[in-house]
């Protein structure tokens, strides 16, 4: 699977089969997400078979079964952007995931914070954490915004780059689907901007991450 199949295949999945994930599937994932950390500087860590952290009312609210295994995306307090930072990195190993046969959810709220068993230094923050697993299903695409909110480009004019980058970014899983970003393009180089409110530096990183996989070009 390539990685636009990938980003048009991925929805968030909150039933999970009570099976554990496939070592091999889990040893390259765990290289995955050590190459992530060299690159970012973030301590992102997988945790399997915990059924804890998920076991909250919250959780049942929220509608998780079978959830007992997460990637925590935990980072150095001090880290410039840390939000915006794992929500790109943790993007990248949720497609890769998606591409290995496996579904995820984003989660920041819906989860035991207390009952994380990642490893967390005083100077470092839990940003959020990804639920990982062999889905019970594929998940429903998302409802998009109007195109004219997302999108401050002529796609009558912009090159097929662009257009593939944002199509990929709306795409992408926000908190609460708020989709709360602004794609334009200038001077031939792409720009997301993210709106005010909760979590939306977090999602300004996950969206940069579908444009750029897609698009093959950076974002500004
Ligand atoms: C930063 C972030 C936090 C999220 N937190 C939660 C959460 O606490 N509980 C939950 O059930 N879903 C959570 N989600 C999943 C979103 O509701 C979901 O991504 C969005 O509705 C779009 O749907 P899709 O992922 O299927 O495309 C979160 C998503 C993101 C990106």
């Amino acid at each position: 699977m390539d990685i636009r199949n990938a980003i048009t295949e991925r929805h968030s999945v909150r039933q999970y089969k009570p099976i554990p994930i496939d070592e091999n599937l889990v040893t390259e994932l765990k290289e995955f997400i050590e190459n992530c950390n060299a690159e970012s500087g973030l301590n992102i860590q997988l945790i399997c078979n915990d059924p804890e952290c998920f076991d909250v009312f919250l959780a049942h609210y929220g509608k998780f079964t079978n959830a007992n295994n997460y990637i925590a995306l935990v980072g150095k307090k001090n880290i410039a952007n840390l939000d915006e930072t794992a929500g790109y990195f943790g993007e990248a190993i949720v497609l890769k995931a998606q591409q290995m046969g496996l579904n995820t959810c984003w989660v920041a709220g819906t989860f035991g914070k207390r009952k994380c068993k990642a490893k967390i230094a005083k100077d470092e923050k839990l940003v959020c954490v990804i639920a990982i697993g062999y889905g019970e299903n594929q998940g429903n695409v998302h409802k998009n915004k109007p195109l004219e909110k997302l999108c401050k480009a002529d796609l009558n004019t912009a090159p097929d780059w662009f257009k593939e980058g944002v199509d990929a970014a709306l795409k992408a899983p926000t908190a609460i689907n708020q989709q709360k970003f602004v794609i334009s393009l200038e001077e031939g180089e792409a720009k997301i901007t993210a709106k005010g409110g909760a979590m939306t530096k977090l999602d300004l990183g996950i969206v940069k991450y579908n444009f750029e996989a897609a698009s093959g070009h950076k974002v500004r």
